[in-house]
């Protein structure tokens, strides 16, 4: 396996299969405590869209590590007054260690990654959400015990859940469906390379039809509607989003052993249920939690303390 010191995270594809496990594998040994790891580096968060769980995640993950973090929020730089991201990104490079970076467009992330000799970490763009990826797929591999041959559907908006979904699925051989609106499907370059991720050893099925999607399924995964930057199309989208809605009667056609994930926040009784939310079978307060351990580990890596 090659290391991953020193290299960008900007898509879940960056990952190779052996790397996915290898960060999981780290992740539970850090969490569990048998693995302590020490660095004194620097992690800036340059975030220019709202976040709670990635932003507290990622700076407790550091702190834990024994390192620092810089809060580079948009607003409170020049980035909010339209500094240039190739300027943003040479600057930074010459202070920080690493830079996790939350934005809208994938281009300005892997722009910022070719302007900075330091690791990148996309910590959510509108295309990819590869960290909680990571996230959920430790939550996965804790109630299953391994990740291959399980299958996860994904019930709303193409996004980039469902995106990061499918690579991460494939990679680790699990069934990925994605079922949305034909308005809103996945993007078709990500479907394509998540396919060629799968090869012959799983299936990646993007469908209109939610019961098809959620039957006999292991994990139940859904997000909002409408993601960051789209809020006023959010009342418009309810209608044709509520038959993907993720509720008892979708519970009900999956496994009898299946969980449930979002990756929070949660509109309830939108894409999902409070009732769903709160039962017996949702693991999201788990996988919440899980964005600390798994970060903690991808930064210990990255970094080359592990
Ligand atoms: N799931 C997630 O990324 O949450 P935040 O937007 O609160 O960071
Ligand atoms: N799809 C959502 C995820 C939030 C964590 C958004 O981009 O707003």
């Amino acid at each position: 396996m090659k290391s991953l010191k020193g290299r960008d995270l900007l898509s879940m594809a960056d990952l190779s299969p052996e790397e996915v496990l290898a960060i999981l594998r780290l992740a539970a040994d850090m969490k569990s405590g048998d693995t302590h790891v020490r660095c004194e580096r620097v992690l800036g968060l340059l975030f220019q869209k709202a976040s709670t769980r990635t932003r507290v995640s990622f700076s407790v993950a550091m702190y834990q590590l024994g390192g620092q973090v810089l809060d580079l929020n948009a607003s409170v730089t020049q980035v909010g007054r339209g500094e240039p991201t190739i300027d943003t990104a040479r600057v930074l490079d010459r202070y920080l260690d690493v830079v996790a970076i939350r934005t809208f467009e994938q281009k300005e992330i892997e722009t910022f990654a070719s302007y900075a000799e330091i690791p990148v970490i996309n910590a959510l763009t509108d295309l990819e959400h590869p960290c909680q990826v990571l996230a959920d797929l430790l939550t996965i591999q804790e109630e299953f015990g391994a990740l291959n041959g399980l299958t996860l559907t994904y019930m709303g908006d193409g996004n980039n859940m469902a995106h990061s979904l499918m690579l991460g699925c494939a990679l680790v051989g699990m069934n990925v469906r994605v079922a949305c609106p034909a308005e809103f499907m996945p993007d078709a370059a990500v479907v394509a390379a998540a396919q060629k991720l799968a090869g012959d050893r799983t299936d990646v099925l993007i469908t209109q039809d939610a019961q098809l999607a959620a039957k006999g399924s292991h994990v139940v995964y859904t997000d909002v509607w409408a993601s960051m930057g789209q809020e006023s199309e959010a009342q418009s989208r309810v209608p044709l989003f509520q038959p993907y809605q993720v509720n008892a009667e979708v519970m009900e056609l999956a496994d009898p052993s299946a969980i449930v994930l979002h990756c929070l926040p949660a509109h309830r009784e939108e894409e999902i249920t409070d009732e769903v939310l709160e039962g017996e079978q949702s693991r999201v307060w788990d996988e919440a939690e899980n964005r600390l351990h798994a970060q903690k580990a991808l930064l210990a890596m990255i970094l080359g303390v592990d």
